[in-house]
């Protein structure tokens, strides 16, 4: 069923225990023509605003992940998931997406072959994923970290960690990149993550989790919940293998 049909789910069906967050990985080369049949007109027309077809990859995956996982969470058939992409900046459709009715919070993100899709009940939510890229992060770190991360950071994978928490964390606020990066402040790469400052303000209630993507990518998610928040981390492979669209060929 295409975007237009879909119907909002019904809140009591959501399933996520609300101590849970689930976080399902998939990689490009699992997109399959086929899949497409999941998105509506309009989730295809902004992935093919992309002018790379490796950008347009990612962003059909994610799109067409989230509606698997949800359907999958919730109980509903893929096609019957609606999603609403409302910027609060702007009313445009291209902010986070949001599952009206479903009791649920998500949050996309994709780098590299990867695509990463959280859901969870316990609060808004916010996933990056990074592709560890030989960059020179002497030259940009001022503009992520803090001095004191920066002091705790020893060599580009502890940068990565760096950026993924508080991008993760900027993701659940919604505020994105909005705000700078310097604004926050989370604990050492080599300590358990947490958020330790947002702003001038004392940090919401924040559980940050690094989660396990692959070699050659770091990760994180942030859920805005008081409680302990459990993550899974799910290889996606087998539902976008088994997903219930007739191949066309
Ligand atoms: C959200 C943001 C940090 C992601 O940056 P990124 O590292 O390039 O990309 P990621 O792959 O990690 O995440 C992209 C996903 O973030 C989600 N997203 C977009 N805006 C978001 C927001 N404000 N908060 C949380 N998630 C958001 C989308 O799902 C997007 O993927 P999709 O379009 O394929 O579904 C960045 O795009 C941003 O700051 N956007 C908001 C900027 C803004 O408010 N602009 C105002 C426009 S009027």
């Amino acid at each position: 069923m295409k975007g237009a049909g879909a119907a909002v789910m019904d809140q009591s069906a959501a399933i996520e225990p609300p101590t849970q967050c689930a976080v399902h990985v998939g990689r490009s080369q699992h997109l399959r023509p086929h899949h497409l049949r999941l998105l509506p007109d309009a989730e295809l027309d902004r992935a093919r605003r992309y002018q790379l077809a490796a950008d347009r990859d990612r962003v059909m995956l994610g799109a067409v992940l989230l509606r698997l996982a949800a359907a999958r969470a919730v109980g509903v058939e893929p096609g019957e998931v609606a999603v609403d992409r409302t910027c609060d900046r702007c009313g445009d459709q291209h902010g986070r997406p949001r599952l009206p009715g479903s009791g649920l919070h998500a949050s996309v993100s994709h780098s590299g072959d990867l695509v990463a899709v959280a859901l969870t009940a316990a609060g808004p939510v916010g996933v990056d994923v990074e592709a560890v890229r030989p960059i020179d992060f002497v030259a940009v770190a001022d503009r992520i970290c803090t001095p004191s991360e920066r002091a705790e950071v020893r060599g580009l994978t502890d940068f990565y960690t760096v950026w993924t928490r508080k991008e993760a964390v900027l993701k659940a606020t919604g505020e994105g990149l909005a705000r700078p990066m310097t604004d926050l402040h989370v604990s050492a790469p080599s300590a358990v993550p947490v958020l330790l400052r947002l702003g001038s303000d004392a940090p919401p209630a924040c559980q940050l989790t690094d989660i396990p993507v692959g070699d050659g990518y770091r990760a994180c998610v942030a859920v805005l919940s008081a409680g302990p928040v459990t993550v899974a981390t799910l290889d996606a492979g087998e539902m976008l293998r088994t997903a219930s669209t007739s191949p066309e060929s």
